[in-house]
């Protein structure tokens, strides 16, 4: 493959690999207090990025959380505009010993660099600003098209500050569409829209039992225990098949129509080696008349993702638990709401919790569903983009994943294209995360194209499809 924005690919590879690798270096985990600083260093190192890649109007934006960092290039009169989205914060990297190498000392193997951040998001949102670098140069310092950029640092804890921003910056952030890589290849190899996100609602339970923990002789077998409790509660949510049996929660549920259901069935995709290359338990659970890609696409999910409470140490100590959280969350499908949801399971936890408990319910973030409309020109050049450097157009797929903030996204009024260049091997969240190097390289080809086609393609004038929050 030769053409003038690999050609400058190839000419800086050395300068663009290492400071990739300097944004690795930063352990920007938005969830813990103590990494601020970090996640701030962050957010300037992006916008430093966007600077030295010819952007202007750079701006870190604070916020109560994270910042923001936005910037654009609005040389093209008459060019349709491009807003790129991405976040640069990252999650924890426990447990830290699965680790080969440390999570924030990016190391290569086989062609992999490894890092917690290095598909999601930094690598695929760093790609972006490198596709805007190389089509300067080779525009002879101007772009075809314009561009936008806004970079969050709050994706992994629910995206609050940005879900503020954006109504209030309608027009800053007007675009013709909205291009964001925070989504996987449905297999390597093959170019993926992603056409449906699931939504989100995170939130903790607590139960509180008796007034202290206890002795577990002295008072076992009259006393409560509010970690058992916490536990019985928990169960009811899914019945043994793992049908969720909360009520109001499922009602509204829309399933995929036929045709969708059909394209799937015809995807290359093996339940044994999901089984066995990616999950690496002994069996799948979950619903049994549905299929894996329904189940992980298009149905509800309720997921306790751990619980505290009582004695969990080394040794053993014989007491009653007067106290016991769960975090807990749902994932949401088209025709679910977050704030519904969440009130359902508020009433559903206090019918439910054991007369003695007294519970709480916190709720610490929530998105709702989205579903894109492919008919905006948009999508069209993405198609020839990918045909031009890959040499076949995207699959339409679904992704379990939540972006909280892409549904309002879509109501500035663009489209929004969600195409990365993540291998289902990634490692998002889990330890050893990685990013294959030449899929950032070819990415860096294919949406300097995409940008160079978008501007020739005389969209703009379209009407906007925007996504809809299912
Ligand atoms: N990039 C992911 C979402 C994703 C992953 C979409 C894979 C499609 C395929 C994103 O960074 C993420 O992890 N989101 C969180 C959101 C939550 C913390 C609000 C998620 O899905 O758990
Ligand atoms: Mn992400
Ligand atoms: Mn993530």
């Amino acid at each position: 493959m030769t053409s003038p924005i690999d050609d400058f690919v190839q000419q800086n590879q050395t300068r663009f690999f290492d400071e990739l690798l300097e944004f690795l270096r930063i352990p920007s985990i938005s969830t813990l207090p103590e990494h601020r600083q970090d996640v701030a260093r962050a957010a300037q190192f992006v916008a430093d990025g966007l600077t030295r890649a010819g952007l202007e109007n750079v701006e870190v934006v604070p916020t109560d959380k994270h910042p923001l960092v936005y910037a654009d290039w609005l040389g093209a009169p008459g060019k349709p505009t491009v807003l790129c989205y991405g976040h640069y914060d990252v999650q924890p990297p426990d447990p830290l010993e699965l680790w080969k190498t440390p999570p924030f000392e990016p190391n290569i193997r086989d062609g992999n660099v490894y890092a917690r951040g290095a598909c999601d998001d930094k690598g695929q949102m760093y790609m972006h600003i490198k596709a805007v670098e190389a089509l300067r140069h080779v525009h002879g310092g101007k772009l075809p098209v314009n561009v936008r950029f806004l970079i969050e640092g709050e994706e992994e804890v629910g995206g609050d500050s940005i879900s503020r921003y954006v109504p209030l910056h309608k027009q800053k952030l007007k675009a013709d569409v909205a291009l964001v890589s925070d989504t996987e290849l449905f297999a390597d190899g093959v170019p993926t829209l992603c056409i449906g996100l699931r939504g989100l609602i995170y939130l903790e339970i607590e139960a509180r039992g008796p007034a202290r923990d206890l002795h577990s002789g002295v008072y076992g077998g009259a006393a409560p225990n509010a970690v058992y409790g916490l536990i019985e509660l928990l169960a009811k949510a899914k019945d043994a098949d793992g049908h969720i049996r909360i009520p109001g929660v499922t009602d509204d549920v829309v399933p995929p129509d036929a045709a969708e259901l059909e394209s799937w069935r015809r995807l290359p995709f093996s339940e044994e080696e999901f089984l066995r290359d990616q999950v690496g338990s002994s069996a799948l659970t979950g619903e049994p008349e549905q299929s894996v890609l329904e189940r992980v696409w298009a149905r509800p999910t309720f997921e306790v993702h751990g619980i505290a409470g009582g004695f969990a140490s080394a040794g053993a100590k014989t007491v009653i638990p007067a106290q016991a959280t769960a975090k807990v969350s749902l994932r949401l499908v088209p025709g679910q709401d977050f704030e519904e949801v969440g009130r359902a399971l508020e009433r559903a936890v206090r019918t439910a919790a054991p007369e003695w408990a007294e519970v709480r319910v916190n709720l610490l973030h929530g998105g709702n569903p989205v579903q894109v409309d492919v008919t905006a020109p948009a999508f069209e050049v993405l198609d020839q983009a990918f045909e031009s450097v890959v040499g076949r157009k995207a699959v339409p797929v679904r992704a379990g994943g939540s972006i909280p903030i892409i549904p309002e996204l879509g109501l500035t009024g663009a489209p929004v294209i969600l195409t990365g260049i993540g291998l289902p091997d990634d490692g998002l969240h889990s330890p050893n995360e990685k990013l294959d190097l030449s899929q950032l390289w070819s990415g860096i080809e294919i949406f300097g194209r995409f940008f160079e086609m978008f501007a020739r393609s005389g969209a703009g004038s379209a009407t906007p499809r925007p996504v809809r929050s299912a």
